[in-house]
């Protein structure tokens, strides 16, 4: 055991490096859980405002997108999700996994770390996944609204880094595809530190997506995009299309061109994005 794996993380040594007004200002934090994204979700509802951060040592049911588990036993890594309640339409949710994952290449690049973000909600160092988002929503109709209207109740954003861990932390499984900060950069990180400024960054993006603004987010994601100009495979109700990233649309979706040239916008939704092999 290594003196940082013995840093709890808490409010209180959160709140050293932490600049934000109120994402991050309340935090439960917990040794286990089964998972803070369930946690979050049973307790959003009855808080007044937003921006509480649950965050624990170890989840014994992390889960991950498209109904996957995630690895998150140990307490070398952030599990941590975000209470918010935004003002957007729901038509612009899928731009919040956008802010997360700008928020947190910027967050990983202020510690000198530059990283790759895999839309829609990936983050990559050498090529292996070392975080992943999910958002969640709790929406319901606007009751009288002709149009069929729904407003946004909460949304969850579970971010799961991998910071501290070992390469036998990790399934064998898992090796190829998946690591952690320090295992690509030989290097062990003050989680504290990275949470704040993750969160210090996802603050001012979200409150430039609550104000239309969504330009800074979305620069970062084209410019430091891992699959912009690779060929990809599109996997969607287990189905695999072969296809083209070309670019993020304006809104966040993966612009993409299909073999026979046709240009299609993917929104990410239910959709898995492989890098095809021709590329590694
Ligand atoms: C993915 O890449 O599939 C998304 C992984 C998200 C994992 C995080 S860990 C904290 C939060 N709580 C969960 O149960 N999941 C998210």
């Amino acid at each position: 055991m290594t003196s940082l794996d013995k840093e709890v993380l808490n409010y209180d040594i959160l709140k050293i490096n932490l600049n934000t007004k109120y994402i991050g200002r309340t935090v439960f934090s917990f040794n286990e859980l089964d998972s803070t994204n369930t946690y979050a979700k049973s307790i959003a509802s009855n808080l007044d405002g937003e921006g509480q951060v649950i965050i624990t040592e170890k989840q014994l049911n992390g889960r991950g997108r498209l109904g996957r588990q995630w690895q998150s036993q140990n307490n070398k890594g952030i599990w941590m999700s975000i209470i918010l309640k935004p003002t957007i339409s729901i038509a612009d949710v899928s731009k919040i996994t956008q802010v997360t994952a700008a928020a947190i290449y910027l967050g990983l690049l202020s510690q000198g770390v530059k990283a790759e973000i895999k839309w829609p909600n990936d983050i990559i160092i050498n090529n292996k996944k070392i975080c992943g988002i999910l958002v969640e929503m709790n929406s319901e109709k606007i009751i009288n609204s002709g149009a069929g209207d729904s407003k946004i109740n909460y949304l969850i954003v579970g971010i799961g880094l991998n910071v501290n861990n070992e390469i036998d932390d990790f399934p064998e499984e898992l090796r190829d595809i998946a690591s952690s900060l320090k295992i690509e950069t030989n290097k062990e990180f003050k989680r504290s530190v990275i949470l704040a400024e993750i969160l210090n960054n996802f603050e001012k993006l979200y409150m430039d997506l609550n104000n239309n603004d969504f330009s800074k987010a979305l620069d970062t994601c084209r410019n430091n995009s891992y699959v912009i100009g690779k060929e990809i495979n599109l996997i969607k109700n287990q189905e695999l299309i072969e296809a083209k990233a070309i670019d993020i649309s304006n809104d966040g979706e993966l612009i993409v061109m299909y073999k026979n040239g046709k240009l299609d916008n993917i929104i990410s939704g239910e959709v898995s994005v492989r890098i095809s092999k021709i590329n590694q």
